[in-house]
């Protein structure tokens, strides 16, 4: 696929995620009327992440024909799709991941820390996203052959070289065993860096790539958390492990971001931890 072309899509992406933001608002705005569902430990499903995913489905079948999404609450249609294989599965046509609210928790506690988040993939990897913040009114849109900006002015990633530079965003995974998550926190604090949690790894990676933290790191991402997110991050010249290597597309995998000064200290924050997914160095 061709700039132009990636260039095309990721208009008609921003506005699709802008059609989804001015929902997901209007929801956010009278939230104590929604019906809320557990789906595990620390996990909530609304019927405003159902409405929203099926906005934005019904937006990309019409302007993608047959291609395939995977959401996080829709799941994957890629059986029966033309374009069913997608990275990883040996085909190569785009693949849509979507998040219609990340940050759920945040969402339904009144905390303005959510965003939409619409990526996408081919087999050679990620291609495009976009973030958008309907309450802070910043659209991150982006890809790594595309560079990559917030609401139209280009952004980049920090310049630091140590953890002492900016904060790290932890994103807690109750899929991977929590020991891994106390090393990192331990490692991190240890070699002098601070972290932060806001309750969106989506909007995280979009601040990454905006230069507002220095680094994202989490023991398990499922691809609607991380995919846009990563898109932004190589857009605005920084660092990610490979989300998509092995059987990430569909399992999720360790994501970890930052500006390349600081991608090798990154990395040893996972040192020990399984080394699936971290790609080679930069
Ligand atoms: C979660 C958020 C959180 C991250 C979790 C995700 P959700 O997504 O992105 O920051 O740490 O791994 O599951 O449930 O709010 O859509
Ligand atoms: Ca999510």
């Amino acid at each position: 696929m061709d700039r132009a072309e990636l260039n095309r899509r990721l208009a008609v992406t921003e506005r699709i995620a802008r059609e989804a933001g001015i929902l997901a608002r209007t929801w956010f705005d009278r939230r104590n009327r929604l019906r809320i569902e557990t789906k595990g430990p620390q996990d909530l499903v609304s019927e405003a992440d159902r409405a929203v995913e099926v906005l934005i489905r019904e937006r990309l079948a019409a302007a993608f024909p047959g291609e395939r999404v995977i959401g996080e609450e829709g799941g994957d249609d890629g059986a029966g799709h033309v374009a069913e294989q997608g990275p990883g599965g040996g085909g190569g046509g785009p693949v849509w991941i979507v998040d219609p609210i990340d940050g759920t928790q945040c969402f339904l506690a009144g905390i303005p820390s959510w965003c939409v988040s619409i990526g996408m993939a081919s087999e050679s990897g990620v291609q495009l996203g976009v973030v958008h913040d309907p309450v802070v009114g910043e659209t991150f849109t982006g890809g790594p052959a595309l560079g990559a900006f917030c609401n139209g002015r280009p952004i980049r990633v920090h310049e630091a070289s140590g953890f002492g530079d900016g904060m790290v965003e932890v994103g807690v995974s109750l899929r991977r065993p929590l020991d891994e998550t106390l090393a990192v926190l331990e490692r991190l604090l240890r070699a002098g860096g601070i972290y932060h949690r806001s309750g969106s790894g989506a909007l995280s990676l979009a601040y990454v790539a905006a230069g507002r933290y220095i680094g994202y790191y989490e023991d398990h991402m499922n691809t609607w958390d991380s995919c846009a997110g990563v898109a932004l991050v190589e857009g605005a010249g920084g660092w990610c492990s490979d989300i998509l290597a092995g059987d990430g597309l569909t399992r999720g995998a360790r994501v970890i971001a930052s500006g390349q000064n600081l991608a090798p200290a990154m990395r040893t924050l996972a040192e020990g931890l399984g080394a699936e997914g971290l790609g080679d160095a930069p």
